[in-house]
Formats: C-alpha cells, structure tokens, sequence
C-alpha cells in the first residue's frame, strides 16, 4: 500500500491510473479537491478496491496521522501543491500553506509513523517528494541545462515555495534521518491536464476559437514531458533510487513557447478543420507575466545513468496523443470550465 497526495490533481491523478494499470499494489489517495483536483479523472476507477480515495487536506496533522496507522503505507508519494505560477502572483499566501506548511505537516506525520516501524519497515520506507525544475531559477541562451547541483535560485512565489519544501525534505533526511528522495521535473503535459496552463489553455481556446494569448514575445522555453514519462520516473525512482538524492527529471525537449503553440496550431488544423480559417489566426500577444523565468532546461543524465530511465515519448507523438486526448474528452473539458474557472480567466487575462 502506498499513500498519494494530490492524487486527484493533473500529475497525482496519472500517476495513480498508471500505477494501478501495471500494478496491483493499493493506493490511499488523500486529496482535498481545491480547484484543481477532480475525481472525474478517477472516474475509472470506481468501485476498484485498489483506490481508497481520502477527502482531505495535508495541513490536517490529525487526519494524516490517522492515515498512517490505519492503512500502513511503504511510502508517501507528495504530489500536492499549489502549481500554477500565475495563480501564486495573485494570491501566493494558499501557496505558502499548502507547498510549504502542508509539506512540514506531513514530514513530521511520516516521521513519527517511520519511527513507530519495525527494523525492516524502516528499512525500506519511502518519502518521495515530487518537485519542479523552477527551483533552479532561469537560465541564460547558453547556460547548461539544470543540473541536480545548479544552485536554487527560484523567481516566482510558487517556485520559492516549492524550494522552501525542497529544503524541508532534505532537512528532515539529513537532521532525523528520514527516508526521502526528491525529484525536479520540467514540465509536464497530457490527458487530463487543467486548461490554466499554457497547453491545454491553447487547444481548449482554440477549439472555441477564442484568443490563444502569448505572454511577452513567445520567445520564454521549457522543457516539456509526457506526463506518463514522469510518472515511470517516479516509480523508477522510487524503487532504485538512493536515498537523501534528487534526481532531475525531463524531456530533452526545449521549446520557445510560440512554436509550441504553432505545433498546436497546425495540428488542430489536420486533426479538427476550423471553416474560419487556420487556428495561428487566434494567436494573440498579451503582456507579459511578472519575473517571467527565461529558460528552463534539464540535464537528466543523472536518473538515466543510475537508474535507466528515460523518456518514450518525443514531443511529435505526445502532443499528438494529447490533442486526440482533448478532441476524444470534450465533457471533461466543461465540466472543469465551471463559474470558477471563468473566474480566474477574468483576473488573469482582463487586464493584458
Ligand atoms: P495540480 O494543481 O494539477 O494538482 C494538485 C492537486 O493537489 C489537486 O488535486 C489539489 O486538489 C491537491 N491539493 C492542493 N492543495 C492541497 C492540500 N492542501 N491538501 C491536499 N491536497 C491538495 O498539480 P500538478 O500539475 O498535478 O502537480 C503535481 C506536483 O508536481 C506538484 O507538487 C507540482 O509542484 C509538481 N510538478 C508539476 C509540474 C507540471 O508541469 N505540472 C512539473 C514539475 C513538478
Ligand atoms: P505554464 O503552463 O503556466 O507553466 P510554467 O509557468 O510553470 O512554466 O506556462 C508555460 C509557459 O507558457 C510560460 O513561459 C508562460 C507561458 N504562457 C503563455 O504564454 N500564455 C498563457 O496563457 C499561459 C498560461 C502561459
């Protein structure tokens, strides 16, 4: 049995459907279903007695607790944070309670469980820390990609913040000796992913045929990785990693956003036809974001030299499975479009 949290988010709600597709091994899934946590994405398994799903916040010590002693996980995997960046520049407080309290919360929850294990329980258990390459701050044209040594340099209030819980892990392992490993992905992209980032935000614009606005010149790159290639990371190094580390995970797979947006573009018009004309018509320049990081980039030799893994997905056939992912999904789509949703359009984009 292994505890998620954030399971019914983007990447934790992936995880958990793949895990349970090659494994049979249980999952308690605390999750406290903010706005971007959805049990549709779970919706397949209903009824499977695989997945206990735990509605629930990771700042409730007592709850955490209590799912320790009675479901006796071999690992915590954390996935739940506050994640979106433009998000933290409007309101960044949700960002500090959750990525840095709800992490120390349950540091000192896994701790005082781990201590209560016998010998071999101790031995093997795991706290895996899920984290981002937007620690590492921005990188320069011709600076090296991030390696698991570049120093944390984050920009952003999520990003200090998902730093802040970086540094709590550590500590944790190094002071009390808990059992963690941490991984620094770049960013992720798939099924199910909540249309307020940059690649669902453009097919689910474009299909409606509403703007498609690029922040600054477009000219901004990340690293960008199928979601599941992330997810056979974790589990890669959840099973072979060594402990205290961290591993850096990503795509080889740098682009400026513009071109990706482009790629979506051109691939809407073969897959979706729009009789207005090609979908690039809708690109619309808005200001750009505040303390926009440049470049992030990942050198993941590390994770593929210890532990053999690397991604299976190029960008060509993940952005296409992924837009067949949204043509094939249009109900999961607006569901999620709620009042709240066009709530938080209304802030982030009025006034660009
Ligand atoms: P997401 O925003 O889609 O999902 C977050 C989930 O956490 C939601 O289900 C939400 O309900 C839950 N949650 C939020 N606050 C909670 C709380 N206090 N208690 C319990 N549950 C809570 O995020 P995501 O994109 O799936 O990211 C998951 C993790 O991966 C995060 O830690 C993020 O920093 C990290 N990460 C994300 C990316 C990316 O590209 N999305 C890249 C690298 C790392
Ligand atoms: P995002 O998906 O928010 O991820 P992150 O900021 O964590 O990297 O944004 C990816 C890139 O796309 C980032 O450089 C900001 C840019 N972007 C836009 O140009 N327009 C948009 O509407 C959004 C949401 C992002």
């Amino acid at each position: 049995m292994i505890l998620v949290t954030g399971g019914a988010g983007f990447i934790g709600g992936n995880f958990v459907l793949d895990w349970l597709d090659s494994l049979d091994e249980p999952i308690v899934n605390l999750d406290k279903l903010t706005y971007a946590g959805n049990l549709e994405t779970l919706a397949s398994l209903a009824g499977d007695p695989r997945h206990v799903f735990v509605q629930g916040d990771i700042c409730d010590r007592d709850l955490v607790g209590r799912l320790l002693a009675e479901h006796r996980p071999r690992a915590i995997l954390h996935f739940a944070a506050e994640s979106h960046v433009d998000r933290s520049i409007h309101g960044p407080g949700e960002f500090i309670r959750t990525n840095v309290e709800g992490t120390f919360v349950l540091l000192e929850a896994a701790r005082a469980y781990w201590q209560s294990l016998d010998p071999a329980g101790r031995e093997s258990f795991r706290f895996h820390h899920v984290s981002t390459d937007e620690v590492y701050g921005s990188l320069g044209p011709d600076d090296p990609p991030f390696a698991e040594s570049h120093p944390y340099e984050p920009n952003s209030p999520y990003s200090a913040s998902k730093a802040a819980s970086d540094h709590l892990v550590r500590a944790w392992h190094h002071t009390y000796g808990l059992p963690v490993i941490t991984t620094n992905c770049s960013n992720n992209y798939g099924p199910f992913h909540f249309p307020e980032k940059l690649i669902p935000l453009m097919i689910v614009n474009a299909l409606a045929g509403r703007p498609l606005p690029v922040y600054g010149d477009g000219r901004n790159v990340r690293d960008w990785l199928y979601v599941r290639d992330h997810c056979s990371a974790i589990r890669a190094v959840l099973a072979g990693g060594r402990l205290g580390e961290t591993y850096n995970v990503g795509g080889w797979n740098e682009k400026p956003n513009v071109e990706i947006v482009m790629t979506i573009c051109g691939l809407l018009d073969e897959m979706r036809p729009d009789p207005a004309g090609p979908y690039a018509r809708l690109v619309t320049y808005v200001a750009d974001r505040p303390g926009h990081d440049r470049r992030y980039a990942i050198d993941a030799r590390k994770i593929e030299r210890e532990l053999d893994w690397r991604p299976v997905e190029t960008f060509e056939s993940g952005i296409r499975k992924t837009i067949e992912w949204y043509l094939a999904h249009s109900g999961w789509v607006a569901n999620v479009q709620s009042g709240a949703y066009r709530d938080w359009v209304a802030t982030n984009y009025a006034s660009r």
